[in-house]
């Protein structure tokens, strides 16, 4: 089995629940996404075989599929979010995915939404490190060490900081790495993260750190793996409004970026098999209108994805993504109000072609 590439030139794409299903994730693998996360799956749910849970454990085959276009698509290697709070479901569900041929877990201590931490899951966790670190044993012990990882917050408020103390004791317990979103539970999104807590993790773990948090740009991601020393950066909002965030982070590292200045230079050539041209689709992301032929790309390459992958659900979804990706594209307002109201992937194309060309 593979390692999982922790390193500044891999960048993770991270859980988001609603938002990282199969065909977003091969999306960012072909841009340079070198690690995916699931969105978060439930435990319980899995052990009870929940639909809504099968569907959110679509992959791919472990060598990739061959689409009907030519081209081939892989979602490995591939991390598996789960929540959960008690030490049985966490642990069986973990079984249940190793036997499914999954080998890359990731328990999510961060979630700050009602619904799971009244749970007593995600964020609720860090309330409750004991019990946190019994739920941590359990899964490390049905994973292997290594090959889990937690995704934590700072602690539930200002008051109960638990990060350093609870990170360590995951390190020692065998994690493979830990992410930080480096603000309190009871913030939720809002305010500023405190990526120092990042940079004290990194000194003080002998486990890679993976940093999270407004990391909007390939330029945010890069400058807090230079000033945190975080093995990695998972992009999350970043990459929902321009998953070419992947190949302009790669860019910049080749360019030299960790080191230097953070220059807009060329860098990586794109890999060969790649469908998209990600060196360009990141030129092009940056200095929307000039050229707006990858977004293009970009937009056709994720419906194509989806409507092969996810064809009942992932319409919606596309009624949301393009208008995103084409915000600041002069001219979309009409092509955002087509997008958000069709119902059909013959009416996409359409409007697609009508608008793209
Ligand atoms: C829509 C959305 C869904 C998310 N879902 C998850 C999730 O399922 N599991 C998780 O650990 N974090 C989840 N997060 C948190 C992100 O993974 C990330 O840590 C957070 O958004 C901070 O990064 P950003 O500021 O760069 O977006 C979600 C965030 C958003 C915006």
């Amino acid at each position: 089995m593979s390692e999982l590439p922790i390193r500044p030139d891999a960048p993770w794409l991270a859980p988001l629940a609603g938002w990282s299903d199969l065909p977003f994730r091969l999306l960012c693998r072909e841009l340079g996404a070198a690690v995916c996360c699931t969105e978060m799956v439930s435990a319980k749910g899995l052990v009870y075989g929940g639909r809504n849970t099968e569907e959110l454990l679509a992959t791919t085959s472990l060598e990739g599929d061959a689409l009907e276009d030519g081209s081939s698509v892989c979602d490995h290697p591939l991390v598996v979010q789960i929540f959960g709070a008690e030490v049985e479901f966490m642990e069986q569900a973990v079984l249940i995915l190793r036997h499914r041929g999954f080998s890359w877990f990731d328990v999510n201590m961060g979630c700050s939404v009602p619904k799971v931490t009244k749970t007593g899951a995600g964020a609720a966790m860090l309330r409750d490190v004991p019990g946190a670190l019994r739920v941590a044993e359990a899964v490390i012990r049905a994973a292997g060490p290594g090959r889990v990882g937690f995704k934590i917050r700072l602690g539930w408020d200002e008051e109960h900081e638990v990060y350093l103390e609870l990170a360590r004791r995951l390190a020692d317990l065998g994690a493979g790495w830990i992410t930080l979103h480096p603000r309190h539970a009871v913030q939720g999104f809002s305010g500023r993260p405190r990526h120092s807590a990042v940079a004290e993790l990194a000194h003080e773990l002998s486990v890679p750190v993976i940093a999270s948090g407004d990391l909007f740009t390939a330029a945010d991601g890069v400058r807090t793996i230079r000033e945190t020393g975080a093995a990695s950066v998972m992009y999350a909002r970043g990459a929902l409004k321009n998953p070419a965030v992947f190949a302009e982070h790669g860019r910049l590292i080749a360019g030299g970026a960790l080191e230097g200045d953070l220059p807009k230079g060329s860098g990586i050539a794109c890999e060969e098999g790649r469908t998209l041209d990600a060196q360009h689709a990141c030129d092009v992301l940056d200095d929307l209108p000039a050229d707006s032929a990858a977004l293009f790309a970009v937009i056709r390459r994720h419906a194509a994805l989806a409507r092969r992958y996810a064809p009942e659900h992932a319409l919606l979804k596309m009624r949301t993504f393009v208008p995103r990706y084409v915000k600041n594209l002069d001219g979309a307002r009409a092509l955002r109000q087509e997008i958000v109201s069709c119902r059909s992937w013959d009416e996409l194309d359409d409007i697609l072609n009508r608008y793209l060309g």
